[in-house]
């Protein structure tokens, strides 16, 4: 028979019973981690949380089970980091531009255009002070950063060919929220659209909206490839996530469950960002071999037109994501 917290009697406080992570004490049974994301499990994210998972369940001995709902199964976007908030879910890996909404607009900075050189230029910002920086932002409204995944440069799909930025004049193009990328997307007369992204295959398929940005492990995964005839890369823009946790919980966590866990969150943020940008060149390989795409390489002379159609981009921003996160992003920009 179980017994109630009343049958325990008035020696014995409900508080006494309740462990610091919020279980109470006659639980059975390991402590269950939800851990959601909107794109799927053979994607850079969705591998990185499935090692998480194994990891975790394998250094805390089965004491924490990791449940992962890939492709939107939980959460849509926007209710996503609410849900995390209130507890509903511990962890997330929402792409960075999400937490705007929070008021850690800071984070919109990191989708200004052309920011990054390269693949190992942005690694060597985001794994530095600027990462720290912008977590601190996120502590206050009770989220804690735990890493940031890689998901690299930005690709345009179009139902037409887009090769320079008069061809997006009046194209409705799908975003996923971010303000920056609405501004530069306006700034080449593009007409930027929010959507979810579990509604984007839908919109392009019936034309609500024209075009897109993503990686190519997403436009291969979540087929926009087969509604989309023209894909344009042009690494104008970059894709990251930061893997968060709902402070209370990871904060309150026992010695013996939170150092396993931090080693297995430390090993799957290595191997997310070791794997993300093979990941991506073999999802565009795979993309090709279909034969459905005409794909619009962007050399360098080609990019310097889009960049400095979007550079004003960077003036508006200040007044959106404050100075302060451009000049730091600017300045570690500046070399390499
Ligand atoms: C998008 O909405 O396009 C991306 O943020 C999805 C993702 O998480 O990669």
């Amino acid at each position: 028979m179980k017994l109630s917290r009343r049958q325990f009697g008035s020696a014995i406080s409900a508080a006494a019973l309740t462990t610091a992570y919020g279980r109470p004490g006659w639980a059975q049974g390991p402590l269950v981690i939800k851990f959601s994301h909107v794109v799927a499990n053979d994607t850079p994210k969705g591998k990185g949380s499935l090692q998480f998972k194994e990891l975790a369940e394998k250094y805390t001995g089965g004491k924490v089970k990791v449940e992962i709902y890939q492709n939107s199964t939980l959460y849509k976007d926007k209710e996503e980091i609410e849900a995390l908030q209130l507890g509903a879910v511990q962890l997330l890996a929402p792409s960075t531009a999400k937490f705007a909404p929070l008021g850690a607009k800071e984070f919109e900075a990191l989708d200004l255009p052309f920011l990054f050189n390269s693949d190992e230029q942005y690694a060597k910002v985001l794994g530095g002070d600027v990462g720290k920086y912008l977590f601190a932002k996120l502590e206050a409204k009770g989220i804690t950063g735990l890493g940031f995944w890689d998901n690299g440069f930005h690709m345009i799909t179009a139902n037409k060919a887009v090769v320079v930025p008069a061809d997006l004049q009046g194209l409705k193009v799908r975003i996923s929220g971010s303000k920056v990328a609405d501004q530069y997307f306006r700034k080449l007369g593009a007409i930027p659209q929010i959507l979810a992204f579990s509604e984007v295959y839908q919109s392009m398929q019936t034309g609500v909206v024209d075009a897109g940005e993503n990686t190519a492990s997403n436009i291969l995964t979540q087929k926009f490839y087969e509604v989309q005839k023209h894909i344009t890369i042009a690494r104008h823009a970059h894709l990251q996530y930061a893997v968060v946790a709902n402070s209370k919980f990871w904060g309150s966590l026992p010695p013996d469950i939170k150092a396993p866990l931090d080693k297995a969150m430390t090993e799957a943020n290595d191997y997310t960002n070791g794997i993300a940008r093979q990941e991506n060149i073999d999802a565009l390989a795979e993309m090709k071999k279909t034969g459905k795409n005409e794909f619009h390489v962007l050399d360098e002379a080609q990019r310097k037109v889009w960049r400095d159609a979007m550079a004003p981009t960077y003036t508006w921003a200040e007044s959106r994501v404050g100075k302060e996160v451009i000049d730091i992003l600017q300045k570690a920009t500046a070399s390499g």
